[in-house]
């Protein structure tokens, strides 16, 4: 009879005991080690407070500016009193975000938005060399950057100057809004008086 059989099978058997041994030592190699802890951790909790406070343009606020106004001017100390606390050098900070349009210089440089040195108590589309939208000249027709009027403004700019292309959400926390006007206000030769 042929060997032929035995000689196939035994190498299929030793195939597979050379392929058991590799798959051992390996094992042994390279041993699995089950992270204890996920790595990273979703806070569910923790995710929409930060979009509250850091978002620069939370959407359901720009689709409805009255509302957001209104809401700011209800239950907030009036600006005077909230001027009393502000905190001009934390206002700075949170002026960087202007610096993308702004200019703060005494120099008043227009940039993608007017120079804003001395801009309180301006009268609104007015700053040299400056070309406004149509809708910050007629605001400023009737209206001066005093404290009340800037923090109204900076709450939601496209709210309160309808047709003004200052393209930014604006400033929802009011203790944010009078630092940055107390910031504004010391930007001035001779700052206008503490209301
Ligand atoms: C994306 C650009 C942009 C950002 C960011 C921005 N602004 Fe403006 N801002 C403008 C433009 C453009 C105008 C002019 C609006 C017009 O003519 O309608 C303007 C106008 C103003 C005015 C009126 C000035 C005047 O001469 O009448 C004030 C005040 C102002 N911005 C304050 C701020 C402050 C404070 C911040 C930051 C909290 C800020 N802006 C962020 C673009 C910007």
């Amino acid at each position: 009879m042929s060997l032929q059989p035995n000689k196939i099978l035994g190498a299929v058997l030793a195939v597979a005991v050379v392929a058991f041994a590799i798959d051992f030592v390996s094992d042994q190699i390279f041993a699995k080690q089950e992270p204890t802890a996920p790595g990273y951790v979703v806070d569910m909790k923790a995710a929409p407070a930060v979009a509250a406070t850091d978002a620069p343009a939370p959407a359901a606020a720009q689709a409805d500016p009255k509302a957001a106004a209104a809401s700011a001017a209800t239950d907030v100390a009036p600006i005077a009193d909230r001027l009393k606390t502000a905190d001009a050098a934390a206002g700075e900070k949170t002026a960087k975000v202007c610096t993308a349009c702004h200019s703060f210089a005494n120099t008043g440089d227009n940039k993608v938005g007017p120079g804003l040195w001395e801009v309180v108590n301006r009268k609104p589309g007015s700053h040299e060399g400056f070309k406004y939208s149509q809708g910050m000249t007629t605001f400023g027709e009737s209206h001066t950057w005093d404290y009340a009027t800037l923090d109204v403004y900076l709450t939601n700019p496209k709210a309160e100057v309808p047709g003004n292309k200052m393209a930014f959400a604006g400033l929802k926390k009011p203790e944010d809004r009078a630092n940055v006007i107390a910031y504004l206000r010391s930007l001035s030769a001779n700052p206008a008086p503490m209301p």
